[in-house]
């Protein structure tokens, strides 16, 4: 039996440990190959064989060996057909997508068509719905953690504020747990969106108690009047979001305006997927991609694996890409204790 495998949207750490995973579990009679660049392989046909050999220490790597893309065969119809044909001609008795929303819900459309089609939720953002954690975003944490933990040091010395900006544009999951994690004092998420009179009040208590402050800040957050207060609408794009130069540049100009306190603003971006997992997602790499292997073998398709409590368990594809999950109320509510 051909098994495919590929890797969607952003890479993200721990990929390369599902992929050493389902390779490891396929055993007799498999024969697992990587699809080169997400769907973007499907349609060039570009694979190629994989066994235990090949991904012999892959886990510890972050990216992906395989490449990925953001390239959805669903957008035009002459791509679908090709990606059809293509699945036919590489003879492919079962493929294994490993992606956030937009590859899982390619992999949900193939599935309702009757290709028999395995899903892998992957995002630094934690936002798949129904599956407890993706792997990625407990070393995106960890990272932004580290950063947020080193700017308290700057911004004491120079009696600054300081904002720093995690990636997460529609869920603020990495934001509010690094944040939590290493005491910001203020957590801006897009899901609890607030004023800029608010954020300047905040920024003038603590300046005036303690004399720097640190504003963890995700990059689809929008302050609650942004439509007034940016003249040039030109800045914003079609989500809302800050165009020119990100939230925190935004942000940091208009608080040392309204506040007269010397601010600087950091965007972390990128380096909070780039390099090595940690062992937590090392691990919950290695569980899904052996479980997405096991459903193969038991021709459960139409399946995506994820976790619930400590179990790792399957649910139906579709589950996965039906909202976002988005950080709770509860949740912010504690972050908010430590808002001071
Ligand atoms: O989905 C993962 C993610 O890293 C988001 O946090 C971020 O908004 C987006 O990808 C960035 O995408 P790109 O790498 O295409 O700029």
């Amino acid at each position: 039996m051909r098994v495919g495998i590929l890797t969607g949207g952003g890479d993200c750490p721990g990929l390369n440990a599902v992929i050493r995973g389902i390779v490891h579990a396929a055993g007799e009679g498999y024969e697992t190959y990587g699809i080169l660049n997400g769907w973007k392989g499907m349609l060039t046909k570009e694979m190629i064989k994989l066994d235990n050999d090949d991904v012999e220490g892959i886990h510890i790597l972050g990216g992906t060996i395989l490449g990925t893309a953001r390239v959805n065969p669903f957008k035009d119809e002459e791509s679908r057909q090709l990606l059809e044909k293509n699945f036919k001609e590489m003879k492919l008795d079962a493929l294994i997508a490993i992606g956030g929303d937009d590859t899982l819900s390619v992999a949900a459309r193939l599935s309702s068509l009757g290709y028999p089609v395995i899903g892998v939720p992957k995002t630094i953002d934690n936002d798949v719905s129904n599956t407890d954690y993706t792997f990625g975003f407990h070393t995106a944490v960890n990272v932004g953690a580290d950063a947020i933990d080193r700017l308290h040091s700057t911004a004491k010395s120079h009696q600054r504020v300081m904002i720093v900006e995690l990636m997460g544009r529609e869920a603020g999951w990495i934001t509010i747990e690094a944040g939590m994690a290493a005491g910001a004092h203020l957590i801006l998420i897009p899901e609890f969106p607030m004023t800029i009179n608010e954020i300047v009040n905040y920024v003038n208590k603590r300046m005036q108690e303690k004399k720097y402050m640190i504003i963890a800040v995700a990059e689809g957050f929008k302050p609650t009047e942004l439509e007034q207060v940016v003249a040039d609408k030109s800045t914003i794009d079609a989500f809302g979001h800050i165009r020119l130069g990100g939230i925190a540049h935004y942000l940091a100009e208009i608080i040392e305006q309204k506040t007269g306190y010397e601010t600087r603003s950091v965007v972390l971006g990128h380096l909070l997927r780039g390099g090595t997992p940690t062992a937590f997602d090392r691990i919950l790499g290695t569980r899904y991609g052996v479980e997405a292997m096991n459903l193969v073998k038991e021709k459960d398709f139409g399946r995506m694996v994820a976790l619930k409590g400590n179990q790792i368990v399957s649910i139906p594809l579709e589950y996965g890409v039906a909202t976002k999950k988005l950080v709770p109320f509860e949740y912010y509510k504690l972050a908010q204790l430590f808002f001071d």
